[in-house]
């Protein structure tokens, strides 16, 4: 069980609570909540088959695509790996950024490697997955036949419009769908995430871990509520904390979620996040004793790998840190609210990941704006494509 400690808010009181029939029918009337639907055991099936197809005849599977199309898979994979393996299987992760150093350490590696390639965008006209879809399929087309094209490229993208369906339809190119009522930030439970999840996890307990999230409705809401309330007390900015190296992916993502949800007609909380001890030594300082806008909210984990410290069981020690940081920084007057995890693994991930997207859902009706559109990202999206046409 995830476990929630919201307290030194009386949020059983606060006016906020009045609302939430009013935010719950908002949602429940909300056409981009597909991803609260079960996901087809028949799709779950295909992924792991066309995932045993590449195992078969590739060394490594590139995934290109951004922001919600790349940041819940990057985030559960980070989680979840060992710190140090010898993977005999990689997936390799393009098409965030334009950086030309990448791009060809990525080209010069992958000549000399069998490779698929998963493409994955819902509009299929997002520039920079579309660049890296573009320069790894030149090389493709050098190394491989029309025929081995069609076995090494798989396309995660809308199911009927879109550039990538299109060429999908025309070429043969196997698909998985992003179904219409699911947005980027919502998508981990479409073939989006899990087909490039399922080279490294269980995502059978994944997704058992994620409908199991259902049943924090109410917590979500009082998570949305704190933090609704602490905004109304000028806490403008809210810093995701963790204590485990592997979690600092989960911070980007919830970022996104928060941040692309709520950041619109000029309100919204500003999403950060910081990697605990390692940042008390960084922004410590600052978040102790600095510009009092800020708050937190700390990911714990319960149950970590045991090795002793003198007398000291070592994660207990970084768990005495945060309980001891949490005091020091509430006497400087920021607040925390607390989320802990029994454990990292497949199914708390998947639990808690679905208790911050309601969440998030929440928190956006709360501030009276959709949580589902990012109008702001489109603004940039199509300034870019006045410059560059590609
Ligand atoms: O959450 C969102 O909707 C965005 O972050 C998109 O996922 C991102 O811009 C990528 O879009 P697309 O999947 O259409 O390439």
């Amino acid at each position: 069980m995830v476990e929630f400690d919201f307290s030194g808010i009386d949020y059983a009181n606060l006016d906020l609570m009045s609302r939430k029939d009013e935010v719950l029918n908002s949602f429940n009337n909300s056409y981009m909540t597909g991803w609260t639907r079960r996901i087809d055991q028949s799709l779950v099936d295909d992924i792991i088959s066309v995932r045993d197809k590449v195992i078969n005849n590739s060394k490594c599977l590139v995934v290109v695509g951004i922001g919600g199309s790349f940041l819940g898979s990057y985030a559960v994979s980070k989680a979840l790996a060992p710190y140090f393996n010898d993977e005999k299987f990689k997936v390799i992760y393009a098409g965030t950024s334009l950086s030309s150093d990448y791009m060809t350490e990525l080209l010069d590696y992958l000549r000399n490697v069998d490779f698929s390639l998963n493409v994955i965008s819902k509009s299929g006209t997002t520039m920079e997955p579309t660049i890296a879809y573009t320069l790894i399929r030149e090389l493709m087309e050098e190394k491989y036949s029309d025929d081995e094209l069609k076995e090494r490229l798989i396309f995660t993208t809308d199911p009927v419009k879109g550039s990538l369906r299109e060429e999908a339809n025309s070429c043969g190119y196997k698909t998985f769908p992003i179904p219409d009522d699911i947005g980027g930030r919502y998508s981990i439970m479409t073939a989006a995430h899990l087909f490039p999840l399922s080279f490294n996890i269980d995502i059978s307990k994944f997704i058992e871990g994620y409908y199991s999230g259902n049943k924090y409705i109410d917590s979500a809401y009082n998570y949305a509520v704190c933090r609704k309330h602490l905004f109304d007390l000028g806490k403008y900015v809210e810093n995701f904390v963790v204590y485990e190296e592997k979690l600092s992916y989960f911070s980007e993502w919830l970022k996104q979620l928060f941040g692309e949800s709520e950041g619109k007609n000029n309100v919204g909380i500003f999403p950060t996040s910081t990697v605990y001890t390692r940042d008390l030594h960084s922004l410590g300082q600052f978040i102790q004793e600095g510009n009092k806008i800020i708050f937190e909210t700390i990911i714990k984990v319960n149950e970590a790998s045991k090795i002793k410290f003198k007398d000291y069981d070592l994660h207990n020690i970084n768990n005495i840190v945060l309980d001891s940081v949490r005091v020091a920084h509430n006497k400087g007057d920021v607040h925390s609210l607390m989320i802990t995890l029994p454990c990292i693994n497949e199914y708390s991930l998947g639990e808690v990941m679905y208790f911050f997207m309601l969440s998030a859902a929440f928190s956006g009706f709360l501030f009276s704006i959709n949580p589902f559109d990012q109008p702001g990202v489109e603004v940039y999206k199509k300034e870019v494509r006045e410059n560059i046409v590609i």
